[in-house]
């Protein structure tokens, strides 16, 4: 009946610890080589190396370890199989941290500034109530969410599209294709936090830029392979866009000499902006599995058609 943690084994010492705390009654490994593949009921991994599955048989769940699962080959994953992926409040407050920082760096030149520093340059930028800057989120699950309760507090006008109908308290959302149209036009700062499906693949492009309000910015904090890199340069170049924070690439690193790492408009950081954290994570793993026993739906749980 063992969860077996199948990542970095410095974290996965911290999991058993608190694992060991809490639900003593969950055998939990984060050896591989210390438990046999037989016992392994429920399986925790990030990137499952190809094969791994089909050595842990009698597995009744598999859980992500972050909040996305396009790392997973879904055929390689029996379709019985329940596919959780994480949800849980540690992953979602460091996301509300980057994209608050992201917008208020933004919304305050930061940016700007450390150009103009290293060119000795003295001279201020206007700004504008928080009010006056509209910031739109693609996507408006967990994450969203909890970026939007904190930008709430500093009183940006928000909205946000979803693929399907979804209410946010003092969010105007937007949802389906006609939504988008009507959405894109009212975002001076655009944040991605959707999941990586073959309808979201390359949506970060040339035609959703022009929709944008000149000089728009966007952060990504999705995946690299959500943006059009080709176009997202032009439209830098153009100035369609102002700036793009990048937390995603494609591949991850960008190789060396790839624009993006020079360019003065793009802001980079190396997939950081939200992690697993194990004293909240524990928890909710440890929920999912009572639910599983217990019959009830698990929090987390991948619809196999939408794939989030
Ligand atoms: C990280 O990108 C995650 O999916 O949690």
């Amino acid at each position: 009946m063992t969860l077996l943690y199948h990542a970095d084994a410095e974290r996965g010492a911290e999991w058993a610890v608190l694992f060991a705390e809490r639900a003593p009654e969950i055998p939990f490994e984060y050896r591989p080589d210390a438990v046999s593949p037989e016992a392994v009921r429920f399986l925790a991994v990030w990137h499952p190396a190809a094969g791994m599955l089909q050595r842990y048989r009698n597995l009744e769940v598999l859980f992500s370890l972050g909040a996305g699962v396009d790392q997973f080959d879904l055929d390689d994953i029996p379709k019985d199989l329940p596919l959780v992926r994480m949800v849980e409040p540690g992953i979602a407050e460091g996301m509300a941290e980057y994209v608050s920082l992201s917008v208020m760096l933004l919304h305050r030149h930061f940016l700007d500034y450390v150009g103009q520093q290293r060119a000795e340059v003295w001279k201020l930028k206007r700004f504008y109530p928080t009010s006056c800057l509209r910031v739109g989120f693609l996507g408006a699950g967990m994450l969203a969410q909890a970026a939007i309760a904190k930008l709430q507090a500093f009183g940006f006008t928000l909205s946000a599209w979803s693929r399907s109908e979804k209410k946010i308290e003092g969010v105007t959302s937007y949802h389906g294709e006609d939504g988008l149209n009507a959405f894109l036009p009212q975002c001076d700062i655009l944040v991605c936090l959707l999941p990586l499906t073959p309808e979201t693949r390359g949506m970060l492009d040339g035609a959703l830029f022009s929709k944008l309000p000149k000089g728009a910015a966007i952060i990504n904090c999705g995946r690299g392979q959500h943006l059009a890199q080709s176009d997202l340069l032009d439209a830098l170049a153009s100035g369609q866009l102002s700036r793009a924070i990048l937390d995603v690439t494609d591949p991850e690193p960008l190789p060396p000499g790839h624009p993006f790492w020079h360019h003065e408009k793009i802001f980079l950081t190396p997939h950081t902006a939200s992690m697993t954290q194990p004293h909240t994570a524990v928890d909710t793993v440890i929920d999912n599995i009572r639910r599983h026993r217990a019959g009830k739906t698990m929090v987390g749980l991948v619809d196999r058609h939408s794939l989030y």
